[in-house]
């Protein structure tokens, strides 16, 4: 596991490449013949897809290990969101191969996005690989694992409308029994130019309400104290049962969830800037325990960069929709995704970057340098045209700026008390713990008698690393 850290994150890398292993018992013993190694990379999704994938296996006798030496099945959940990704797992690939050599049993799956964009080319590069699966194959694993124990390649990358396994109660993978993922919709119907996601992941379709909602209370019963409710694109969430008599919007969703009881918090990503509604804000502030934070993402901001990237909003939408949640949440944090050099990015266009994360004062943003990925509409239509070194120019300038907005945001909440989430130790000490509060900041103090993970704490902040907040409990 990477650990990468800066103020303002270039890419959450610490849980790239993260080997999965069941958080209870219960998952790593009974009639498990043989064992799974999972690691996941890419997207929140992808972790929370791994959890969907380890049900599946463990009702058909594979159990999660650690160890992959004592793997009968290696699993790589991977990204192909940028051909930095891409080129990391194949590395990881190479690797695995050579321990696969010894163990003539040792079968090797790539999952997840990659294994939709290359489908069978991926078997026919990566001799060594024996099951290629789509993200909404999952379900066939257990057929084509039994394929590939016969000898044969496995391959499934069929994508579905319907698919959301939504009955599939998820595996807990290496969690830490307070937070969880919740995915609410899969796909996505957006066509950003940029993005590879809409032919990897299909389109976009909403989860049952109702088997959401389950969800987060079984969760809450076991211990568990904030959920994430995951989609690419939650606030185009929609939901109506066959009669058309029951109908769910993310408002609606969040509500419900919200209402199973004020100590489950609620986080949800990702907002699209073109779809995020007051009534979703409204929501939010009539709810503590929904957190006030989020991660709306921009991209750019230029009007003209972003018909280009066919965001379908411009700069002046997206600063009505940061002033809406100004207005109507008055405290919540909000962060954001932004891309350094798109086709045809002039000095200005990135210059409007610049004032863009300026204005919106984000808390922290993930950055990244424009990568052309096949088969997109900016790959089809615009010249990948803005040198490496200048998007890396125009990459360390808005990383230099995040940085100097996230330290002042964290300056300037030195003196405050915060309500706390306590997740566990920290990372540094075990007299310690971390958590995180409403505004998705981390958050590390000395342990005081008689808190555990799980319980709520209020901490006053005394000092700032580059990107945590450090002080103690006060009562
Ligand atoms: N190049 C660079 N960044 C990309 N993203 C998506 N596609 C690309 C690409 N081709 C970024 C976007 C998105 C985040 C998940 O990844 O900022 O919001
Ligand atoms: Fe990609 Fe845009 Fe969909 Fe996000 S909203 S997954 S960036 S196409």
């Amino acid at each position: 596991m990477k650990l990468f850290e800066t103020p303002a994150k270039v890419i959450d890398e610490s849980r790239q490449g993260e080997a999965y292993y069941a958080a209870d018992n219960q998952h790593n013993n009974i009639n498990h013949f043989k064992k799974f190694y999972i690691e996941s990379y890419g997207c929140q999704m992808n972790f929370s897809d791994s959890e969907i994938v380890a049900s599946i296996l463990s009702e058909n006798r594979y159990g999660p290990t650690r160890d992959i030496e004592e793997a009968h099945l290696v699993l790589l959940n991977t990204c192909s969101i940028r051909e930095k990704a891409e080129e990391t797992i194949r590395k990881r690939l190479r690797t695995i191969s050579g321990l696969k050599q010894g163990k003539p049993d040792m079968m090797i799956g790539i999952l997840g996005c990659m294994a939709e964009r290359l489908k069978k080319t991926l078997l026919e590069e990566e001799k060594l690989v024996d099951l290629v699966v789509g993200p909404d194959a999952y379900r066939d694993l257990p057929r084509l694992i039994a394929q590939g124990e016969d000898g044969e390649k496995g391959l499934n990358v069929l994508l579905s409308r319907e698919e959301t396994y939504a009955d599939i109660s998820p595996v807990r993978l290496e969690s830490n029994g307070v937070t969880a993922f919740i995915s609410i919709m899969r796909g996505c119907d957006n066509m950003c130019s940029f993005c590879v996601v809409p032919f990897t992941r299909g389109r976009e379709r909403s989860r049952d309400p109702f088997t959401i909602v389950a969800e987060a209370e079984q969760l809450f019963s076991k211990g568990y104290r904030e959920v994430t409710l995951l989609g690419q694109n939650v606030d185009s969430y929609f939901w109506q049962n066959e009669d058309q008599q029951i109908r769910y919007t993310f408002a609606n969703l969040l509500e419900a969830v919200a209402r199973i009881h004020p100590d489950l918090r609620i986080r949800f990503s990702t907002s699209h800037p073109k779809d995020m509604t007051d009534e979703v804000l409204e929501t939010m502030a009539r709810y503590e325990n929904i957190c006030n934070y989020i991660h709306l993402p921009v991209q750019s901001g230029s009007s003209r960069i972003l018909s280009l990237m066919n965001r379908t909003y411009d700069r002046p939408w997206y600063m009505d929709r940061v002033e809406a949640i100004r207005r109507i949440v008055p405290d919540c944090a909000i962060s954001s995704d932004i891309i350094a050099g798109f086709c045809t990015e002039t000095d200005e266009d990135h210059a409007d970057t610049l004032s863009m994360i300026r204005w919106a004062d984000y808390s922290m943003s993930y950055m990244f340098m424009y990568s052309e990925r096949p088969g997109t509409l900016a790959a089809r239509k615009y010249a990948d045209d803005i040198p490496e070194e200048v998007k890396k120019n125009r990459l360390n300038e808005i990383i230099a700026l995040q940085n100097e907005i996230s330290r002042k945001h964290n300056q300037r909440d030195i003196g405050k008390t915060f309500k706390v989430l306590i997740e566990g130790d920290s990372r540094k000490s075990d007299n310690e713990f971390k958590g995180r509060n409403t505004q998705n900041k981390m958050v590390v103090f000395p342990k005081a008698n008689g808190y555990k993970p799980g319980d709520y704490v209020h901490v006053r902040v005394e000092s700032t690393t580059s990107a945590t907040l450090i002080g103690s409990i006060v009562h």
